[in-house]
């Protein structure tokens, strides 16, 4: 079902109104509660500024870390506020909602032009048990409702979708929009071929992906340590590579069932440990060492899956190949990021799920080159195993 947006509302509706705005702030903080990647700080400027730039007034909601519900001064939203003020160009005030009542009043004392950043949603016991009472009172911080927090959509928080109950329009902002139609788009509507690739140590984990995208895509690339589970099911020796026994059977079922569609790496990058990344060496995957371990997708599957990214029209990615953390190991994702900005230059459309992916993409500098980068890790993932995110079901319907 297709939901209501910020760009359908009226500017009537945002000129000198309150509008509640759910974002996903969480971001990373190092030991001195300093910002180390404002990327979901960024995202979220486009809704805001769309907001200010009608004369509405931004009443920003947001979580940051898993602080129990209780405040927690080491997951404060007071570092975020300063970047966001740098970010946005707009002052930002900052409010601690220990007294709803404060918060409230906060947001009738805003003049244009001011964003108002009130204090994690998790410092409050009612949150994450969304809270009917929270999500009232949350819904008297504003006079409009905008999630634009994609990142935390699979979640049912009262400041997620308890609130979306109360408050009227709730609709969805620009960043939610733009991963609702790239990631949606590419389940219900690619361009073929439709290429998928997945990565990551466990089967357990993407199961449910495997099984939505299956019967979607032309192919299926599989990496990552996941990868040893098919090569069990397959009779292949794995040496001390990490194997899901309780998933072989599985594995071996999804191979039989899915024709030439599924892709296994056709050779492995193995080491006595992951410390011992002199020792790295390639081996066919029915080769692997007794006394060693796979860490990262061989040299000969890098350049098939790449051949097979540079062919396709919708390139969809989770999940890195290997331990990219770990050089030589990030080989085989470094080798997809290439290809799929490649692609994306030729014309592609290349979709990046968030978490690990986004972050090796990051890493290796090509964030701008693809079409899409989620900002959503575990909302990302249920979106793409066909779920139903309660963040977006609780807006209003087009
Ligand atoms: C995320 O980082 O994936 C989102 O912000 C959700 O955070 P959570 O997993 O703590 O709910």
């Amino acid at each position: 079902m297709k939901k209501k947006t910020l760009q359908e509302l009226p500017d009537s509706l945002l000129c000198s109104r309150r509008i509640l705005v759910r974002l996903d702030l969480n971001v990373p903080l190092d030991d001195n509660c300093n910002v180390t990647d404002d990327t979901r700080i960024r995202a979220s400027l486009p809704t805001l500024d769309y907001i200010l730039k009608r004369g509405g007034r931004p009443v920003v909601l947001s979580h940051l870390g898993r602080p129990k519900g209780k405040p927690d001064e080491r997951y404060s939203l007071q570092p975020v506020a300063d970047v966001l003020e740098r970010l946005s160009g707009h002052h930002v005030v900052f409010c601690e909602m220990t007294d709803t009542d404060e918060a409230i009043k906060a947001t009738h004392e805003m003049v244009d032009g001011e964003i108002l950043l009130l204090e994690n949603t998790r410092f409050l016991a009612g949150e994450e048990k969304n809270d009917d009472g929270l999500a009232r009172t949350f819904a008297e911080l504003g006079d409009v409702f905008v999630n634009d927090a994609f990142g935390a959509a699979h979640r049912a928080h009262a400041s997620t979708a308890g609130v979306a109950k109360y408050l009227h329009p709730a609709v969805a902002g620009l960043l939610m929009q733009k991963e609702l139609d790239y990631l949606g788009g590419a389940l219900a509507d690619p361009k073929r071929p439709f290429v998928a690739i997945l990565g990551g140590s466990k089967i357990s984990g993407k199961i449910d992906v495997i099984r939505e995208l299956l019967p979607k895509v032309d192919a299926l690339l599989i990496g990552g340590a996941m990868a040893c589970t098919f090569y069990k099911a397959m009779g292949y020796e794995v040496g001390k590579s990490l194997v899901e026994p309780d998933k072989v059977d599985l594995a071996h079922e999804l191979i039989e069932t899915s024709g030439t569609r599924l892709i296994l790496p056709h050779d492995a990058t193995v080491a006595p440990s992951l410390d011992d990344t002199g020792k790295a060496h390639a081996v066919k995957r029915d080769a692997i060492p007794a006394g060693e371990a796979m860490y990262d997708i061989g040299p000969a599957s890098a350049e098939s899956y790449a051949r097979a990214v540079a062919s396709a029209k919708t390139v969809l990615w989770n999940g890195p190949m290997g331990v990219f953390e770990k050089p030589p190991f990030d080989a085989g994702t470094i080798a997809i990021a290439r290809a799929m900005a490649d692609a994306t230059a030729k014309g592609a459309t290349t979709i990046v799920g968030g978490g690990d992916s986004a972050a090796a993409v990051a890493e290796a500098g090509l964030q701008s080159q693809m079409s899409h980068v989620s900002t959503g890790g575990g909302a990302s993932l249920e979106f793409l195993e066909g779920k139903q995110l309660p963040g977006v079901t609780s807006l209003d319907d087009a």
